[in-house]
């Protein structure tokens, strides 16, 4: 399973690249909009700065909503960076945008996926990623989780190519129930990454080690 961190904060993605476990980054509008970044120019400026940092995918969004608004943005975006894909929403407008920019070799994350029928669609137009958020389906009381559990066997089934990446990650619990779903990337937050590695038994664990060491090996 991949990991991506979803953020457009440098320090962040700095600190999740140098864990050496980082295989990409996510951003959206919103996640832009909090680093404070004004007028286009600076924007795109910022995603070569994320792409220099990270070897890997890195999502950059169309604010476009029609097809030849997304084409025009798609083709700037993708001209940054190798490293860019391209995060184009699900609506009719963006299913024609992902085919095309499929058939033109540009990669492309479908976001905003909140049932199978939408990823069933994207992943037939050829989308690189499909993004199903959880969280948000979780915070209307519906099952986030249980959302990958549908679309990872219909893209096994049907040997589709695009890739699930489970997106709107609220917590480490939502990481690990999104790899026994077989999610194949998923796209977090640092501090739900960082949770992994937490375990009061490790904790105990060290500590009791470096007591013993100390008060044998290490006595001076
Ligand atoms: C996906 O790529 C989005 O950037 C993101 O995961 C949305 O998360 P949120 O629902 O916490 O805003």
């Amino acid at each position: 399973m991949k990991f991506f961190i979803d953020t457009a904060n440098l320090e962040q993605i700095k600190e999740a690249q140098s864990l050496g476990v980082l295989d990409g980054v996510t951003t959206n509008p919103s996640l832009v909009a909090k680093e404070g970044i004004e007028g286009r120019e600076n924007l795109l400026k910022h995603y070569v700065k994320i792409c220099n940092i990270v070897d890997g995918d890195v999502s950059a969004e169309v604010i476009s909503t029609d097809f030849e608004g997304m084409i025009k943005e798609a083709e700037e975006l993708a001209a940054l960076h190798s490293n860019i894909v391209v995060k184009v929403p699900i609506i009719k407008e963006g299913l024609k945008a992902i085919k095309y920019l499929n058939d033109k070799g540009i990669k492309t994350n479908c976001t905003l996926i909140f049932s199978p029928g939408q990823a069933l669609l994207a992943a037939k137009a050829g989308a690189t990623y499909v993004s199903p958020f959880l969280g948000r389906l979780d915070d209307i009381a519906s099952d986030g989780v249980d959302l990958i559990h549908r679309i990872v066997p219909i893209f096994r089934f049907y040997g589709y190519e695009t890739q699930v990446l489970a997106a709107s990650i609220r917590s480490t619990q939502h990481i690990i129930q999104c790899a026994e779903a077989g999610a194949d990337v998923i796209t977090s937050p640092l501090d739900s990454i960082l949770g992994l590695l937490k375990h009061p038994l490790t904790d105990l664990g060290l500590e009791k080690f470096l007591l013993d060491y100390n008060s044998t090996v290490g006595k001076k």
